[in-house]
């Protein structure tokens, strides 16, 4: 399949867990793809993987918090490529306190790594996409960016605010043909939400199997995870429309974990 050939899409966090599936849904369609992660190695492993299939990758260690790192990453990839078509803005992390015993660092390593990334990431593309009048910016929201749940303050006041952030971007962008949307997944089994099923067990004296079920899942219209390729086809969705009325909205994909 073709939707995407000779383009060129940068995923954050690609290294692994959903990133890393977006980039290869992309791969599948003809883009090349940029593997930006904090973890070069893994981003390498990720892009040789990649490469090995037969498809065109390019890893990047890029800390999305640090603004120099980010600007030198995508500069990279223009000089590389000589275009910018798509960023999916997607690196993330967890960390879960009730707020009374939230560490003041965490909380900014939180909206850092959610907000400043996106930001940082979005700027650097945007010297690009303006002047070849051309864009599409996706951002990983989560249920979160909609909903709340306890222990999350951070994850869920950044994940709310990125909804801000792609709706002024779709006001600015739009005489510039940039597009901006976001995508708001369920719980997908990926190590950052492994990592959360032990600390939430403990958080709520709960067994893991109740965190699952009774957490997790509970809302779900059928009890189940979504899956990483559920989430890369919503990204693919937004990045493929050619529809400039397809900007400034957010698609949650959870099987029916809140509904709107
Ligand atoms: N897994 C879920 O259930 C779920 C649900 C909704 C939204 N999300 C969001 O999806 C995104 C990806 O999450 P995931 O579950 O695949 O997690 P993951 O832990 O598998 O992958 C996250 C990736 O981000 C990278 N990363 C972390 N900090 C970074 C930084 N400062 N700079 C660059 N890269 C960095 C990590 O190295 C890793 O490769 C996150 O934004 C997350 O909030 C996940």
């Amino acid at each position: 399949m073709t939707r995407f050939k000779d383009q060129i899409a940068i995923i954050t966090g690609s290294a692994s867990g959903i990133g890393k599936e977006i980039a290869l849904a992309f791969v599948k369609e003809g883009a090349t793809v940029v593997i930006a992660d904090l973890k070069m190695d893994a981003a390498q492993k990720t892009a040789d993987e990649i490469i090995a299939q037969g498809g065109r990758a390019l890893a990047i260690e890029m800390d999305v918090t640090k603004e120099d790192q980010v600007n030198a990453g995508i500069d990279k990839v223009h000089q590389t490529y000589g275009r910018i078509d798509c960023l999916v803005s997607n690196a993330g992390v967890q960390i879960v306190h009730p707020i009374e015993e939230f560490p003041f660092d965490q909380w900014k390593l939180m909206l850092a790594v959610h907000l400043d990334g996106a930001f940082l990431t979005t700027k650097a593309c945007l010297k690009y996409m303006y002047p070849a009048k051309s864009g599409s910016i996706i951002y990983m929201g989560s249920v979160h960016s909609k909903e709340a749940s306890p222990l999350k303050s951070a994850y869920v006041t950044a994940k709310h605010g990125l909804l801000g952030l792609a709706r002024v971007l779709a006001k600015e962008g739009a005489k510039h043909n940039v597009r901006a949307n976001v995508v708001c997944p369920g719980f997908v089994r990926t190590p950052l939400v492994d990592k959360q099923i032990p600390e939430q067990a403990k958080a709520l004296g709960i067994s893991e199997d109740d965190v699952v079920k009774n957490v997790m899942l509970k809302n779900t219209v059928d009890g189940e995870f979504t899956t990483v390729e559920d989430v890369a086809q919503a990204v693919l969705f937004f990045a493929g429309s050619q529809s400039k009325a397809l900007t400034g909205q957010s698609l949650i994909v959870s099987h029916g974990w809140v509904m709107e």
